[in-house]
């Protein structure tokens, strides 16, 4: 299967959210990465076909998926980034209501709905109010429901938003199973949470493709570009003006930061010493100009 997005074009009253976007995805794991505002649910939406584009086309192995509308939606599982689940259901509820929705025969159904409340390990909730779940719980429910048609096609808009640490984890080996028969994407501004899930990144900018490739083809672009250096404030604040730099800790009046760039700081500051670092995919994002704030930490 291949899903093929060409000169893709969304704009809003004045707002040009995607600006010929392509891009082709195939079998595999892949990590949508822009900063809030760069368009990934513009996107997404568009490839889950509850919006239109104003310009461009989606093809599903050829075929416009606009066109196949039903056909499509029976293979692809969606979770958007804000969705409410009706405040009464139950986890069980709400995914009998969605595989109802979604076509799936009712005689499957039950089944299915314990298969997939098995799989996101929310089997012994599965009587209680979705609205009483934590975060972690809320999302997981959505990716159940988002594979409950066990779809081809698998589209999540920021699943790992307000997860914690070992939600996190959990949920990785969830996605790194699924992405061995599927298409998978998965849309974050967290570029931490990607970099050990996706395979293949499609990287966004303010509506345009920054880049497509995998994580260390993207990483490789900054190998031997990565520096890290022990430097008073004033050279710190002189460094964040000439180079993507990444303030690390405060060491008492110093502070230890990593750059990308060129290795010579300048001449004002001999003494320091600079040690080479193995590139990350931050390191990349920040050097592509992924991200605007430099500063670590979310
Ligand atoms: N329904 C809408 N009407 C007008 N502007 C929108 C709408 N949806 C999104 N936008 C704008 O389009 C841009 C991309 O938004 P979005 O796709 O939500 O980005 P992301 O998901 O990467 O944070 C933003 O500038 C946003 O304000
Ligand atoms: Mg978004």
């Amino acid at each position: 299967m291949e899903l093929q997005v060409e000169q893709l074009c969304k704009s809003y009253r004045k707002k040009e959210a995607l600006r010929k976007v392509s891009f082709t995805l195939r079998k595999g794991t892949y990590g949508l990465l822009g900063e809030n505002g760069a368009g990934k649910s513009t996107l997404m939406r568009l490839m889950a076909t509850v919006d239109f584009p104003t310009g461009g086309s989606i093809r599903c192995d050829g075929k416009d998926i606009f066109q196949m509308d039903e056909e499509y939606r029976s293979f692809i599982g969606y979770m958007p980034q804000n969705y409410n689940v009706y405040p009464g259901f139950t986890a069980k509820d709400f995914l009998e209501y969605m595989g109802v929705l979604k076509g799936i025969p009712r005689d499957r159904l039950k089944s299915r709905i314990d298969e997939v409340l098995e799989f996101v390990n929310l089997s012994d909730v599965a009587g209680k109010k979705v609205k009483t779940f934590s975060g972690g719980m809320k999302r997981r429910i959505g990716i159940a429901q988002a594979v409950i048609n066990d779809p081809r096609i698998l589209i999540l808009d920021e699943p790992t938003a307000g997860l914690d640490p070992r939600e996190r984890i959990r949920f990785s080996n969830i996605i790194s199973d699924m992405g061995k028969d599927k298409i998978v994407l998965l849309s974050t501004h967290i570029v931490s949470d990607i970099e050990a899930i996706a395979g293949d990144l499609v990287v966004i900018k303010k509506g345009e493709i920054l880049e497509t490739g995998t994580v260390d083809a993207l990483v490789r672009k900054v190998k031997g570009q990565v520096w890290e250096a022990v430097v008073s404030q004033e050279v710190y604040q002189r460094l964040r003006k000439e180079r993507s730099v990444i303030h690390l800790k405060q060491m008492g009046e110093e502070v230890q930061v990593r750059f990308v760039g060129e290795k010579y700081i300048d001449a004002a500051c001999p003494g320091t010493e600079i040690s080479p670092v193995e590139p990350t995919l931050e390191d990349y994002y920040i050097f592509a100009g992924g991200r605007e704030e430099t500063e670590s930490g979310e």
